[in-house]
């Protein structure tokens, strides 16, 4: 099962990185071939034009490279800052170059923030934008509060929490990742 985690922040500063890790290594604990598509290591310019509106094989080749990963995976994480109450610059950016990749698969949201709310507000605004790029979301949202002092660089857990309650997260999404799977093998409507 191969799952795409998203996450876009181009700050020099950048914490949720760590968030972004820290899922990207659950994940591969629990069996799933993971690829990080991360904003700042996959520059993409502010959109001109979608990957479907270059003739086939002229697409510059981050985005090609991007189309791959994405094309491939059956799910996607999507790891989320809250900038100004809604969704980093860089990230819809990026999502908005893709539209095909996405379709009749599932996605699951890991929203974080430097205050308390984890990310809540950019979660819903998040939840609306994956449903309309045909990757609804799974019903369960992790959220992550003061990101910076919640992981170690490596990603690692500074509280227990966090490891148990991903648990819960990743089996609920692996469900749909499964289903959708096996629906998409009968066929999809387009
Ligand atoms: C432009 C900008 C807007 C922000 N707006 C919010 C916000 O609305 N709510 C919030 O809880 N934190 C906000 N923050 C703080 C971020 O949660 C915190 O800086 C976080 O680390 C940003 O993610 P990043 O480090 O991965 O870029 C904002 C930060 C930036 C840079």
């Amino acid at each position: 099962m191969n799952v795409a985690v998203i996450y876009g922040s181009n700050r020099s500063n950048r914490q949720g990185i760590k968030a972004a890790y820290f899922i990207v290594n659950k994940l591969r604990n629990k069996g799933f071939n993971v690829t990080l598509i991360d904003t700042k290591q996959n520059e993409l310019p502010f959109l001109d034009k979608m990957y479907k509106e270059y003739p086939k094989g002229k697409a510059p080749e981050t985005m090609e490279k991007i189309h791959q990963i994405l094309e491939q995976a059956d799910g996607f994480v999507v790891v989320s800052g809250e900038y100004n109450h809604s969704i980093p610059a860089v990230l819809k950016n990026l999502l908005d170059h893709f539209q095909q990749e996405y379709y009749f698969k599932p996605s699951a949201i890991v929203s974080y923030s430097a205050g308390t709310f984890g990310g809540m507000r950019v979660a819903v605004h998040l939840r609306a934008v994956l449903a309309e790029l045909g990757m609804s979301s799974i019903p369960t949202i992790f959220p992550v509060s003061a990101v910076q002092d919640s992981f170690d660089e490596t990603g690692k857990a500074l509280n227990e929490f966090y490891n148990k309650r991903v648990q819960r997260f990743i089996d609920e999404f692996k469900w749909y990742l499964f289903a959708y799977k096996k629906q998409r093998a009968i066929g999809v409507p387009y």
